[in-house]
């Protein structure tokens, strides 16, 4: 049975789901938050619904496995395309990261014009297009994936000038047509100023990790599963423990990693 002081388990495909720890921390430092990142099969961003559901299965497995609370599925790829057929199979909470993003793109657009960007796996589910047309059937929804983004947050790159080249190539699509953005994929909080230099002061970049993480603290209030407890952040991989902690440190600020333990995801 779990209780106020068990952990929360998030889990992402490898080191981008920090940006969803970093906000659930800011905004609940009491909680013990568990993650892990499946760093020896990242990407799930180009990867099948079969597949992504399999992996996710085994991420929610091996967390359940340290008695969390409620699973955070920090991944916007397996919130798209498992998080349905999974929130079946398990008996505790599970948030993903769409429905909240769905939700805050809603609430900021002015003219019902959202744009969504994410990776390929994530725009082709058309999962957040979907959620926000649920809300609001007026809406419309311009989608598009940015696979370069990913490897270019974890080099750093999040304000380059060839991240600047990118952006403007990939939004060009959705330029002077929306009012409001989903960083639909959770490497996307990186490039966040130069989406904006990009895309220019009027749009709204909505952050589906600041949305998560109000969610987190919504149904944790509900189920009265507050920790009032000290906090804590733990990190398992399922490889090279190291390369996580220096794209980490890079994501949230050195120091941020302690120490991050490999475990054998395929017996989950
Ligand atoms: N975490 C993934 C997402 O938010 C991006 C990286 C990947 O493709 O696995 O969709």
């Amino acid at each position: 049975m779990s209780d106020k002081s068990s952990g929360i388990g998030i889990f992402d495909s490898g080191v981008g789901g920090l940006t969803v720890l970093q906000s659930i921390k800011k905004r609940l430092p009491k909680e013990t938050l568990i993650y892990f990142g499946d760093t020896a099969r990242v990407p799930y961003g180009t990867k099948s619904t079969e597949t992504v559901t399999k992996f996710a299965r085994q991420d929610i497995h091996f967390l359940m496995s340290q008695g969390v609370k409620m699973i955070v599925a920090a991944c916007n790829t397996a919130s798209a395309l498992a998080l349905d057929t999974l929130k079946k199979e398990i008996d505790i909470p599970i948030i993903g990261v769409i429905e909240p993003g769905a939700k805050g793109a809603v609430a900021a657009s002015l003219n019902k014009k959202i744009g969504v960007i994410g990776t390929e796996a994530t725009i082709n589910s058309d999962a957040y297009s979907l959620a926000i047309r649920r809300i609001d059937k007026y809406i419309s929804v311009v989608s598009h994936a940015c696979p370069l983004f990913v490897p270019m947050a974890e080099e750093g790159w999040g304000e380059h000038r060839i991240a600047k080249i990118a952006a403007e190539e990939y939004l060009s699509v959705m330029k002077g047509k929306v009012d409001t953005i989903v960083l639909g994929c959770t490497h996307y909080p990186l490039l966040k100023k130069t989406i904006s230099k990009v895309v220019g002061k009027g749009v709204t970049l909505v952050d589906s990790a600041e949305e998560t993480a109000k969610e987190v603290e919504r149904c944790l209030a509900e189920l009265n599963l507050l920790s009032d407890g000290t906090g804590a952040s733990i990190f398992y991989v399922s490889d090279n423990p190291n390369r996580f902690k220096l794209v980490g440190d890079n994501f949230l600020g050195n120091g941020s990693i302690g120490r991050v333990d490999k475990i054998d995801i395929d017996t989950f």
